[in-house]
């Protein structure tokens, strides 16, 4: 198996649109009539969900006028957020194929078909043209992605002069070894957490100006003790939250996860970029 290949096994989940559906039918909702808040919980596969994406996305400025790419879109969670609240177009890319596939189908359930376009393939390989995007975002990928260089010179080459590119990403706080499995990868085979200084290199070396770089990790501990709290007031955890994406692989994640934010080796870094006109 190449890394690719590893990288979207990880990801895999084999059931995962009837595990949707089974959590929606906890709550009474009907598929067709789920929301994009309903969908929420499980879609946005980053630290802090949907209130991440929202300080981040913010940031971003984005216009209904705008085509966006999501870079490593996962089920789409993030591109359906922006289409709904600033009325973009969003393109999103990702290596996994039932996340694709899945995410297209929760795009027709919320009616957001026509704005969203999930497909396939490899970051690493952009399959769109030079200046194709206005603007480009990319929520916990790199930690999958060896070489960043190459990474950030395709993110250049589709955007257009002048477009802003945001990056939230796990980012590494020291230089402890990390404590594995973690949502992104079961052992360091295919984990490539890098310093925020790698990112800015990467970027500068490639036409980016860094406009903006915020350490979140108060707010991801915050975020992690109010789901514990949450979960054990309830006598268990919703139904639906990322334990569906990671089945019973979430009870080791999430607090090897909490461990490592703990001990300083890891962050959730938010960088806002601005490609030189
Ligand atoms: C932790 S998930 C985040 C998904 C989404 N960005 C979100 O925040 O909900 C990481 C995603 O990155 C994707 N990914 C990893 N390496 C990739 C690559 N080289 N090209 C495209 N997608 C990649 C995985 O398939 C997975 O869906």
């Amino acid at each position: 198996m190449n890394n690719d290949e590893k990288i979207s096994t990880h990801y895999h989940h084999g059931n995962l649109l009837s595990a949707i559906e089974a959590g929606l039918k906890k709550q009474g909702i009907k598929p067709e009539n789920a929301s994009v808040e309903d969908l929420g919980p499980v879609d946005e596969f980053h630290i802090g969900g949907r209130a991440a994406s929202i300080h981040f996305l913010d940031q971003l400025r984005i216009s209904p006028s705008q085509t966006i790419l999501d870079i490593g879109c996962g089920l789409g969670g993030s591109a359906r957020f922006t289409a709904k609240t600033y009325g973009a177009k969003i393109t999103g890319i990702d290596l996994t194929s039932e996340y694709i596939d899945v995410g297209q189908r929760l795009c027709e359930w919320v009616g957001l078909s026509d704005s969203i376009t999930l497909q396939q393939g490899s970051a690493l390989s952009l399959p769109f043209e030079d200046a194709s995007f206005d603007g480009a975002f990319m929520m916990h990928v790199g930690m999958n992605i060896k070489d960043k260089h190459i990474l950030i010179s395709e993110v250049s080459r589709v955007l257009k002069p002048g477009a802003k590119f945001g990056i939230y990403d796990i980012m590494k706080g020291n230089d402890e070894e990390l404590i594995y499995p973690v949502p992104w990868a079961t052992t360091p085979e295919t984990s490539w957490v890098a310093e925020p200084k790698d990112y800015r290199m990467a970027l500068e070396a490639n036409g980016f100006v860094v406009d903006e770089e915020n350490n979140r990790h108060d707010f991801a501990m915050d975020f992690f003790k109010k789901m514990k709290a949450a979960s054990e007031a309830a006598g268990g955890p919703p139904p639906l939250g990322l334990h569906v994406l990671m089945k019973q692989t979430t009870a080791e994640k999430i607090p090897n996860m909490v461990a490592n934010l703990a001990a300083g080796r890891i962050s959730p870094i938010e960088m806002i970029a601005i490609k030189d006109a």
